[in-house]
């Protein structure tokens, strides 16, 4: 009762905080996780076809910050110079933000931070790892300029699925992973927006999803790919699938009001003395 009592003490603070904040500026959000996210649509044999949907086009309201830290218009492939080993192609971000504009005009301007990077595992996105710090540090660029980190838009797990092992431990990995994130960004209730896997590097396709379809922390939404068209490498989301997925997660994300979702699996709260002090806070701010 009483801890319950607390978690809704701080999330009403927070939400209230994030409702001040609402200012003019960029609503920023971070793309993580692997080559999904960072879009291998229209990519064939290690080379893009060059197709743009319309859904995906360029809009003078979203931007997309550089490797080299710098806020430009925003057009596919979002992730070329982050994820610059492989050919990429469409992904879901510019999707998101056209949808999330058509929405809502009141969000202002959209800054997309792209951050995945194909074939990379949960274990390299541990805290302290290249892709983790490179990560928070490109949050932290974004928001120096003026804006709020609205959300994390994260699709992984691909290359989870080759062992038992990994796919069994890919649960704790990933909440441990949001928890640091959300920490470490000083975002205690930040909205994520997970994908729940389409296609998989290995046989454990099945379990991975289990854990991510199972995975309830407050401020967690997951969006289901499976069934959405793959490339012929029966691995990567077709342009149109990315689309699709991209307007899926503007469906998801939570407007106006992000809805708590408080279960078990949510553990202790990242600072008990604020949330003590929240709490205090709260009833204080009840008594008048
Ligand atoms: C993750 O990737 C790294 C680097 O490629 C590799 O050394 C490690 O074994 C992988 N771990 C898992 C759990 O697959």
């Amino acid at each position: 009762m009483l801890p319950s009592l607390f978690v809704y003490a701080y999330l009403s603070i927070s939400s209230a905080i994030t409702l001040v904040n609402a200012d003019a500026g960029k609503a920023i959000f971070l793309l993580a996780g692997q080559s999904n996210m960072a879009g291998r649509g229209g990519v064939v044999n290690d080379k893009w076809d060059g197709y743009v949907p319309p859904q995906s086009s360029p809009n003078p309201a979203i931007l997309r910050l550089s490797a080299d830290l710098n806020w430009q218009p925003a057009t596919e492939p979002l992730h070329r110079d982050i994820d610059y080993f492989r050919a990429c192609g469409v992904g879901p971000g510019m999707a998101f933000a056209n949808s999330l504009l058509r929405q809502d005009s009141s969000i202002g301007t959209v800054g997309l931070v792209p951050c995945a990077v194909g074939g990379t595992n949960i274990t390299e996105w541990a805290r302290g790892g290249q892709l983790y710090n490179q990560l928070i540090r490109r949050a932290e660029a974004a928001v120096a300029g003026g804006g709020a980190i609205k959300g994390l838009l994260w699709y992984q797990g691909e290359s989870d699925t080759v062992n038992r092992e990994d796919a069994e431990l890919y649960q704790r990995r990933l909440e441990r992973f949001f928890d640091h994130v959300r920490h470490d960004l000083v975002l205690p209730a930040l909205p994520i927006i997970q994908v729940a896997l389409a296609s998989g590097a290995g046989p454990y396709i099945e379990r991975v999803r289990e854990a991510q379809l199972g995975t309830w922390l407050v401020n967690l939404r997951t969006v289901d790919a499976m069934g959405l068209r793959l490339e012929p490498d029966r691995l990567h989301l077709t342009t149109t699938s990315q689309v699709t997925l991209g307007e899926m997660l503007a469906q998801a994300f939570p407007r106006d009001h992000p809805s708590p979702i408080i279960s078990q699996a949510s553990r202790t709260p990242p600072n008990f003395i604020y949330i003590f002090f929240c709490f205090l806070f709260f009833i204080y701010s009840n008594l008048f």
